[in-house]
């Protein structure tokens, strides 16, 4: 299926010229910025667009960013930028577009035209906010995020989530040491009978085993492709991680797609960064970043909390002092 719109076109942009090396935050269009960062190979690109509200979002009484292009705008911006997004993305790479009502049924079409490769729709229900303002229909209350991949192999970590309910797990879960890991000495040394632990051990090893020998590791159920436990942040300062940016999304959903999606070292973009809960994400977890956003709020926000201050940008053609990398 080919899809039309209005003045839609191929993207044509004078790259943006940009340093090499990691981690990066361009100050500036992420189109230009996605062009000049040709030559990258990237693990993971997650974008958070606007999500065609027709909403302005301020931060401190000061405009952070419009959301108001038309549809048909909308989707060629979108399209231009996930043209170019594929160019910067490794064979086994994926990308993950975060949307909701308004336009994700539009651009899975566009996904699919671009990159072909569907893996999940993942419905993140973020449950909070007021139920009783809406009327007509049910509260909207999740958000989707559109994962496809670049090639026919890509990297997926299965994620487990926090809720153990497996019996095995209820009844010897409070034995595990703080890497989930239950010995069989501990659980002799609660007077507890283990024998089928036992039996299944040596069926596999032709011996007994000793005490400091693993009975097994307790690990959460494999998570399905709707995630509820992980609430909205709220802009308010009983929310510890709330930077004041406008649609910042939470630190926990970030760290479960970069690890999802990526192994360490590798490379993460975000052409959308926002307040940079990516770059935070994939910092702490060991991977290299590069953000890019055109608002000098986002980007003063994500360079407080990426590095306090010492963070050198790039972008809208100036060139950045050399990167150094971010201190915690
Ligand atoms: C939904 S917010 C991202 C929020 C972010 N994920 C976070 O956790 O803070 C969308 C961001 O896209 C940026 N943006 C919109 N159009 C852009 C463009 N053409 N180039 C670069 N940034 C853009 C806006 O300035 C805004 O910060």
């Amino acid at each position: 299926m080919r899809l039309a719109w209005e003045g839609r076109r191929e993207p044509a942009v004078e790259p943006l010229a940009l340093p090499a090396g990691e981690p990066l935050l361009v100050h500036g269009d992420n189109l230009a910025a996605l062009a000049g960062l040709t030559g990258r190979k990237a693990r993971l690109v997650y974008l958070d667009p606007p999500f065609m509200t027709g909403d302005a979002f301020k931060m401190g009484g000061v405009d952070a960013y419009r959301d108001d292009l038309a549809p048909d705008a909308y989707i060629q911006m979108l399209y231009e930028r996930l043209v170019l997004v594929r160019r910067v993305l490794a064979a086994d790479g994926t990308v993950i577009v975060h949307l909701d009502h308004h336009a994700s049924h539009a651009v899975k079409l566009v996904m699919d035209e671009v990159f072909g490769r569907f893996l999940n729709e993942i419905v993140w229900f973020y449950q909070g906010g007021a139920l009783t303002s809406v009327r007509r229909h049910l509260p909207r209350k999740h958000d989707v995020l559109l994962w496809y991949a670049n090639g026919p192999d890509h990297v997926f970590n299965p994620p487990r989530g926090a809720k153990v309910s497996d019996p095995m797990i209820r009844r010897w879960g409070h034995y595990a040491d703080a890497e989930g890991r239950v010995p069989f000495g501990r659980i002799r040394r609660e007077g507890q009978t283990h024998a089928r632990l036992q039996r299944r051990f040596i069926r596999q090893h032709q011996r007994p085993p000793q005490d400091d020998e693993i009975a097994f590791v307790m690990q959460g159920s494999l998570l399905r492709s709707v995630w509820a436990d992980i609430p909205e942040i709220r802009n308010s300062p009983r929310y510890a991680e709330a930077t004041g940016y406008p649609t910042q999304k939470p630190l926990a959903l970030l760290e479960r797609i970069v690890t999802m999606t990526t192994h360490p070292g590798d490379l993460v973009i975000d052409p959308f960064c926002g307040s940079g809960t990516t770059l935070l994400a994939a910092e702490r977890l060991g991977r290299r970043w590069i953000g890019i956003d055109r608002s000098p709020a986002a980007i003063e926000t994500a360079a407080r909390r990426l590095s306090r201050d010492d963070v050198a940008r790039a972008g809208d053609g100036e060139l950045a002092e050399t990167i150094r990398r971010p201190v915690f």
